[in-house]
């Protein structure tokens, strides 16, 4: 009876939220990634609090329909299933014949004034459907109620231009909950991205639990907390300092992961770093160097990476093959990221295990060695029906002398044509290994390290370093303007990249993401020819009104003014001022005082004296940006 008192008490609730809710108007329709096809049309139709659902092809168990409903919840709507298509306010429809032209992750969304149709080919299809359909609901439609949104009739016909459209997470510089894993999930899905590299083991600690090597849990997984210093200049551990920092996820904390992110469409690529970044291996298990070096889970700064898994010692072997059977139990994906970057080979070369390995297997050297410790690990990984990915080092070109000569030279006997390459040191590594036959992801630094700045660093919290602002990360093509269409064939698509350094908390990792990713994820989605600077840069700003009602941290980065100074004369120089958002107004004084809407307006280059300071007020779409930037003509 309580049970049944409680339950009338919370639909009187929801009701009494729904009359009171507000109504909306939905004029304009704003997709990131912008669709292959978009129409609006001049009618409407008004979706109501409580939408009658029906999901014909999907069972009611299924995670996607679990998925739909949990989320319409979340707008404050209250779906209920009804089996008839007919009588549905939004029907979601597995196609019975295969439209081709959408494929198995496309979709058809309708908006008829009878009601909302989604229909696709699979259940991830039907997946970004809603997506999209949630981007036409208001953006904070997850914080206020609305008892009716109206949207326009329209008809959307969407499929992606990649398949691998990844994210890319560092949690052993700095360690996530599952959490924030799964908040991390929630916002990639959002905008259609599909593969998660969960990077889980480095020098700075190892993420991964372990049965059969205990002490990589008990070791390797933590280190001495200098977390309260920045990270280039924490102290080295003291002897006897207790290692406190870090932690691993457990097996069923994987599971986890892995459940909510089948129901999101993402595939989750675990990977396992070698034979270098394994500080974390070594402190635990020092057998496994070629060294007697006392190695500790590495603390701050760890450059060049020294420590390296002695490739000469059988042991090694056996080690791997056996932590990496544990990872094939824990994650279902088809692919096993292996590392394979910065792999210093000074110990190796002093080694006399690995030169007697060397010698054994007539191998060139110290990069061929590497190569040939990949293959061995890509057999194995091969007779459990996995395949490898690896940075773009492991096609054998080492660490020195990159170069597109020595790349389209280069062809290493030992890695397996189904290896898929991960282009990170630039675009001409990834264009080498696709020549070569090697399927491609490409995320180059220059566009897809979201560890970089995104805007000026003095406004920003302190990075690694680089500069890939908003506009630069739209201006990724994983395929670029003259690529054969025998190579463009292996780009199987992109990443963005977020090493954690100097991000030790989960909002410092959403601020360096967002609204990043949403460039990412227009370059690997749309087709080209519908990616348009200007209008992306318009609808992040809805995107961001999406983000801050859920409570993501977001960075205004695209804001701060570009400044350039040219010498005019002994005592002048001419000042450029931008920023990369079309119709910001830049308002400007040059007398120290704080500069408002009434100061002077900047409409093209201004000489101005040497030693004045000139402070800059951004404003976009009469909102005044929060901070006021300011330089010094030098
Ligand atoms: C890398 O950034 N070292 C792959
Ligand atoms: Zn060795």
């Amino acid at each position: 009876m309580r049970h049944i008192l409680h339950t009338m008490a919370m639909l009187a609730a929801a009701a009494l939220l729904a009359a009171c809710g507000r109504t909306a108007t939905m004029t304009e329709i704003n997709i990131v990634p912008e669709p292959v096809f978009k129409v609006q049309k001049d009618g409407a139709y008004t979706l109501g609090g409580n939408p009658k659902v029906s999901t014909v092809g999907m069972g009611q168990n299924s995670p996607t329909v679990k998925y739909i409903l949990q989320s319409l919840r979340s707008a404050h709507l209250h779906p209920s299933l009804v089996s008839s298509a007919d009588d549905s306010d939004i029907e979601f429809l597995i196609n019975d014949t295969i439209n081709p032209e959408i494929g198995t992750e496309g979709y058809l969304l309708e908006v008829r004034n009878t009601g909302i149709r989604i229909s696709a080919n699979t259940e991830v299809g039907l997946f970004y459907g809603y997506q999209t359909l949630v981007q036409m609901l208001p953006p904070d439609v997850t914080k206020a109620v609305y008892r009716s949104v109206t949207l326009p009739e329209c008809t959307v016909l969407d499929y992606p231009r990649f398949k691998w459209r990844g994210v890319h997470l560092d949690v052993c510089r700095h360690f996530f909950p599952v959490k924030f894993i799964k908040r991390y999930l929630d916002a990639m899905a959002a905008y259609k991205m599909n593969r998660f590299h969960w990077h889980l083991t480095d020098d700075h600690g190892w993420r991964l639990p372990s049965t059969k090597y205990p002490q990589l849990n008990t070791v390797g997984s933590w280190r001495v907390d200098r977390d309260d210093q920045p990270w280039g200049q924490a102290d080295p551990p003291r002897d006897g300092e207790r290692a406190s920092y870090g932690g691993f996820y457990t097996a069923d904390e994987i599971a986890d992961v892995l459940q909510y992110a089948a129901a999101r469409g993402i595939e989750v690529i675990p990977e396992v770093e070698l034979p270098g970044h394994c500080s974390a291996v070594l402190a635990a298990y020092p057998q496994f160097a070629c060294d007697d070096y006392r190695y500790q889970v590495a603390i701050g700064p760890y450059w060049p990476p020294k420590a390296i898994l002695c490739a000469g010692n059988d042991s090694v072997l056996t080690f791997l093959f056996d932590v990496l059977d544990e990872v094939c139990d824990l994650f279902p994906s088809k692919y096993i990221h292996i590392g394979g970057d910065e792999a210093w080979k000074d110990n190796w070369k002093a080694c006399p295990k690995c030169q007697r390995r060397i010698r054994n297997e007539h191998l060139a050297g110290e990069e061929q060695l590497q190569s040939w410790l990949v293959g061995q690990v890509q057999r194995h990984l091969a007779e459990r029906g996995k395949t490898i990915v690896g940075w773009d080092e492991i096609m054998g070109l080492g660490e020195e002398g990159w170069s597109m000569t020595s790349a389209a030279a280069a062809d290493n006997p030992f890695l397996g044509d189904d290896a898929v390459v991960m282009s990170w040191r630039g675009i001409q590594p990834g264009l080498a290994a696709a020549r070569q036959g090697h399927r491609v992801v490409m995320c180059p630094t220059d566009y897809c390290y979201f560890d970089y700045y995104q805007a000026d660093a003095r406004y920003q919290p302190a990075s690694i370093g680089g500069m890939v602002t908003l506009s630069k990360a739209y201006e990724f093509d994983p395929v670029p303007d003259g690529t054969p269409a025998a190579v463009a064939r292996n780009v199987v698509g992109g990443q963005c990249n977020l090493w954690t350094e100097y991000i030790n908390t989960p909002s410092h990792a959403e601020y360096m993401l967002l609204p990043r990713m949403l460039a990412t994820s227009e370059c690997l989605w749309s087709p080209r020819e519908n990616k348009d600077w200007n209008r992306f840069r318009r609808k992040v700003e809805v995107q961001k009104d999406r983000f801050l009602a859920k409570g993501y941290a977001y960075c205004e980065g695209s804001f701060t003014p570009k400044f350039s100074a040219r010498r005019v004369d002994d005592n002048t120089m001419n000042i450029t001022i931008s920023t990369e958002v079309p119709n910001t107004y830049i308002f400007y004084t040059t007398d120290l005082s704080t500069p408002t809407r009434q100061s002077l307006i900047y409409i093209g280059p201004v000489n101005l004296e040497r030693g004045t300071h000139i402070k800059i007020l951004p404003v976009y779409k009469d909102i005044e940006r929060d901070s006021v930037y300011e330089f010094l003509i030098k």
